[in-house]
C-alpha cells in the first residue's frame, strides 16, 4: 500500500489556540479514512490544511508525495473537496454550479458538461438541473456539493461532514455513493461526528478531541479492543446488584439510573444476574463506536 497523505508532528495554531496539536497519520491509497470527533475537535482544520487553503503552523504534511507548502496548486488539482459549509453560488443553477467549477480545472466545455450531467445523475439531482440554489433543500445542496467535489475526477475525495443535518434518506444516499466511490478505487477522507457513520463507512479512523487523537484503528477492532463485543444495559439495579456486576471484573459504568457492562460474555453474566436480581431489567446489544467514544471521553457533557 502507498500513503497518499502523510502528516508528521502536524500543528495548527490560531493565536493562543492550538486547534491541531502535534498529530501523525498516514492515509492509504484506496481506503475510506475518517476523522471522528465532536464540534471543535479540529477536523475541518486538518481538512483545510490537506486542501492547501490553511497554512501549516509546524510539522510536515504531504499529499500525493507533494509538500502542501511547496506544491499547493498541483495538489489542489488532484483533490475533490466537499467543504462543511455551503459555498454554492446562488446566482447560478445547479448545472451551472458544476460547469463553472470545472473551469478552475481548465476542463474543456464539452467534457465539463458531460461530466456535470453524469454527476447529477450519480447524486440523483438530474431533475433539478436548471433549479436555482435557493430553491434546493438542504439535502439537495449537500448532494450537489458532493457532486461538485467529483467534477475533476479527483485522486482523493475529501468530505467534511457530508451528512450533518440530513434526513435518513439523504444520508443513506450519500453513504451508498461513498461506498461506490471506494469500490471504484477512490481514496475517501471523511469527517463526521456521527459514530454510526464512521463505523459503517470507514476502513480506518481516528477519534479526536481538542486537536489530538485519542485512538486510531479499524472500527470493529477498536470496538472489540476497547469495550468488548457486547454491552449489557441494566436499569433498576440497587447497590447490591451493582456491586455484584462490578465483582465480575468487567467494565461497569453508571449513567443516571442505568448501568452499562462491557464484555465478551454478556449472555452468561446476564443469566446469572437475572437469577440473583430478578427485579432488575437488562438487555444485551452489540457494542458500537459510540460505546468506544463514551468510554474514552466519559459521559459528562462538554461545552
Ligand atoms: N479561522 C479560525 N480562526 C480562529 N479559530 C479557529 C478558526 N478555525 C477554527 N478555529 C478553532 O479551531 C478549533 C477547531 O475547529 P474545527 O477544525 O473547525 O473543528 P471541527 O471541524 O472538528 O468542528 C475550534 O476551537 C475552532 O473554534
Ligand atoms: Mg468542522
Amino acid at each position: 500500500m502507498s500513503s497518499v497523505v502523510v502528516a508528521r508532528g502536524l500543528v495548527k495554531r490560531f493565536g493562543n489556540l492550538t486547534a491541531v496539536d502535534h498529530i501523525d497519520f498516514n492515509i492509504e491509497q484506496g481506503e475510506v479514512f475518517g476523522f471522528l470527533g465532536p464540534n471543535g475537535a479540529g477536523k475541518s482544520t486538518i481538512i483545510r490544511m490537506i486542501q492547501c487553503v490553511s497554512p501549516v503552523t509546524s510539522g510536515s504534511l504531504k499529499v500525493l508525495n507533494m509538500d502542501v507548502q511547496k506544491q499547493p496548486r498541483e495538489i489542489k488539482a488532484r483533490l475533490g473537496v466537499a467543504p462543511q459549509d455551503d459555498n454554492l453560488d446562488p446566482d447560478f443553477s445547479v448545472l451551472q454550479n458544476l460547469t463553472s467549477y470545472a473551469r478552475y480545472f481548465n476542463m474543456p466545455k464539452d467534457l465539463a458538461n458531460q461530466r456535470a450531467n453524469e454527476l447529477l445523475e450519480f447524486m440523483q439531482l438530474e431533475e433539478k438541473r436548471n433549479t436555482m440554489i435557493d430553491d434546493l433543500s438542504g439535502g439537495m445542496k449537500r448532494r450537489l456539493i458532493v457532486a461538485r467535489a467529483l467534477i475533476n475526477d479527483p485522486d482523493i475525495i475529501i468530505l467534511d461532514e457530508p451528512t450533518t443535518g440530513l434526513d435518513p434518506q439523504a444520508r443513506h444516499l450519500i453513504w451508498e455513493r461513498i461506498r461506490q466511490l471506494k469500490q471504484e478505487g477512490s481514496t475517501v477522507i471523511l469527517t463526521t461526528h456521527y459514530m454510526d457513520e464512521a463505523e459503517q463507512l470507514c476502513d480506518r479512523l481516528v477519534i479526536m478531541e481538542h486537536g489530538r487523537f485519542l485512538i486510531e484503528g479499524k472500527p470493529r477492532q477498536m470496538i472489540s479492543d476497547i469495550v468488548g463485543d457486547c454491552v449489557m444495559e441494566i436499569v433498576g439495579a440497587d447497590d447490591e446488584a451493582e456491586e455484584y456486576l462490578r465483582s465480575t471484573g468487567k467494565q461497569v459504568e453508571r449513567s443516571a439510573d442505568r448501568l452499562y457492562l462491557y464484555s465478551n460474555e454478556c449472555r452468561n453474566i446476564e443469566r446469572d444476574f437475572q437469577e440473583l436480581y430478578p427485579k432488575s431489567q437488562s438487555i444485551i446489544r452489540s457494542s458500537t463506536m459510540e460505546d468506544v467514544f463514551l468510554r474514552l471521553t466519559g459521559r459528562r457533557l462538554r461545552e
